[in-house]
């Protein structure tokens, strides 16, 4: 039982000693490097792609368009071209592909190589970018950065979970998010400052300094031990007892690493997680972690983070104006990730994100009237106040899901699978977060020029079906130990209930009972001796 530091409840009820050790404390500075290099990238290529240097050197078709200006092109089809579009998306098709090899060699090799591979995915994607003659070095850089995000997503929330505390893992979840958020906001800081150069180099600096939050990475994935999880899953049992008496600050370790060896022991039992994945007893927590994605991505969120500037000078802001207001955007984007960190244990998942559903749908709706009023194929007149008003709905906009949809979409999943599934559990979720971002960053710009100021009500739509989705099928998670969702959550929920009926499951299960008696003998999810 606990002693001195503070005590982590984990999953059999048992009290485990654990303080905040300066381990620990770097830990929180990897996770803020990897979720800095993710959210830069994210940022990074809505300025830059609203360069004109930048355009004429890489898309000279696009260029001409723009400087011809509203009179012989559509105001909102101005930027619509797929190789601009594949600059910005391709990150996102080589993260999800990344994401499998990834979760390969963080089982294999450990957490901390993979991170050390994602850095240097990093650094020469940055290189190959910042030194770009043609488009396909571009290309190429954004590819290699995206083998980056794919490892550094996988490896860096994994790293995080096993080496913090029980009781500040999900506040450590959530800062991940925060410096996604900062890094978008850096990314336009720069782009803001670095579109006033002449000379036409500053695109370069922009797409260059990726290599601060990425060199971050490198040097800390060298600093940080190896997690005594993929230690002792790799069958280095007396190094894994080490570290976690380094990390949790006492040597009063044995009942964390029994727990520790039993895990193992049975998730070396799991085969085939993804076929497990796939059984019906883990139908919701599937359902709800692919869904909670896509529904993130329908938001229409990266239509603002990768189009701000595009968007605002779109919609009529000089080019200074524009990234002065993605800047604002991003702002908004930090300080509201705040609001979640603070309240999210407190009024709950739910109550977040029912809110914000509201507070989102309103917004689009009011940019869209205005919008469709204001700005038409080939003029604009949006007065400044209308141009400020719609500048606020989108800070309104994107405040809402920073405090939601931002941080629960990757919360939630993490927090609701049984651990036999946890790790494929997150392998699908982060693949079908950046197949849909991907989706999004390929299509928004001819979405706009076709749907023009409907897409937002086109966003709003599934912003009002995902609050519906959430109101009736997504149950509170506040304040439950992981390890005892199944009983406190899916086998009472209205809905989700009816798939924890064991007699659905496999009649011979061995690794079922990961999820059910421990040592102690208490239950706290399925009890397999009902199946076998
Ligand atoms: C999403 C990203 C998005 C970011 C915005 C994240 O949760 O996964 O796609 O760009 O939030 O802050």
């Amino acid at each position: 039982m606990a002693g001195g530091g503070f005590a982590t409840a984990p999953a059999n009820g048992v009290e485990f000693e654990a303080k905040i050790t300066p381990i620990v404390i770097i830990s929180c500075i990897m996770a803020a490097t990897g979720g800095l290099m993710f959210g830069y990238d994210v940022g990074v290529s809505g300025g830059v792609t609203s360069m004109p240097d930048f355009l004429k050197k890489f898309f000279p078709v696009v260029y001409r368009k723009v400087e011809a200006g509203a009179d012989k092109n559509s105001n909102y089809c101005k930027y619509d071209n797929q190789g601009l579009q594949l600059f910005t998306s391709s990150l996102y098709l080589a993260g999800l592909t990344a994401t499998f090899f990834a979760s390969y060699t963080t089982r294999t090799l450990g957490r901390r190589p993979t991170m050390l591979i994602a850095g240097v995915f990093f650094i020469i994607g940055v290189i190959l970018n910042a030194a770009a003659h043609n488009l396909a070095m571009l290309i190429a850089g954004r590819i290699l950065l995206g083998c980056g995000v794919g490892f550094a997503n996988q490896a860096v929330p994994l790293f995080l979970s096993e080496i913090a505390p029980t009781k500040i893992r999900g506040g450590l979840n959530i800062l991940f998010q925060l410096n996604v958020t900062i890094g978008i906001l850096f990314a336009n800081l720069v782009n803001y400052g670095t579109a006033k150069i002449k000379g036409g180099w500053g695109w370069r600096l922009s797409l260059g300094l990726a290599g601060i939050p990425a060199l971050l990475l490198t040097v800390g994935a060298l600093l940080v031990t190896e997690t005594p999880n993929s230690l002792v899953e790799r069958g280095r049992l007396d190094e894994g007892k080490a570290v976690l008496r380094r990390i949790r600050g006492t040597d009063n370790v044995e009942p964390e690493f029994a727990d520790l060896l039993e895990a193992s022991r049975l998730a070396k039992e799991v085969k085939h997680p993804f076929r497990n994945l796939l059984q019906r007893r883990n139908r919701p927590q599937l359902v709800i972690a692919v869904a909670l994605q896509i529904f993130q991505q329908c938001t229409g969120i990266n239509a603002i983070m990768f189009y701000a500037p595009v968007l605002f000078s779109t919609l009529g802001f000089g080019n200074d104006a524009a990234l002065y207001s993605a800047v604002v955007t991003g702002a908004v984007n930090v300080l509201s990730t705040l609001v979640s960190i603070y309240s999210v244990d407190k009024v709950g998942r739910r109550v977040l994100l029912l809110e914000a559903g509201v507070q989102m749908f309103f917004s689009q709706v009011v940019i869209a009237i205005i919008l469709g009023i204001k700005v038409t194929d080939h003029s604009q007149n949006l007065s400044k106040g209308f141009a400020i008003l719609v500048v606020v709905m989108i800070c309104t906009y994107v405040a809402a899901f920073a405090w939601s949809w931002g941080p629960l979409g990757w919360l939630i999943p993490s927090e609701t699978f049984p651990l036999e599934t946890r790790s494929a559990g997150q392998s699908v979720t982060v693949c079908v977060n950046l197949l849909f971002t991907f989706i999004i960053a390929q299509a928004f710009l001819s979405m706009l020029c076709h749907f023009k100021f409907g897409i937002f009500i086109f966003f709003s739509s599934w912003v009002l079906v995902m609050s519906v989705f959430v109101m009736f099928l997504l149950p509170e998670t506040k304040n439950i130990p992981i390890e005892e969702m199944t009983e406190r959550v899916w086998k009472k929920h209205w809905f989700w209930a009816r798939f924890m009926d064991d007699h659905h499951d496999d009649q011979v299960f061995v690794s079922g009972d990961v999820n059910g008696k421990k040592s102690n003998g208490k239950s706290n999810g399925f009890d397999p001796s009902t199946r076998l």
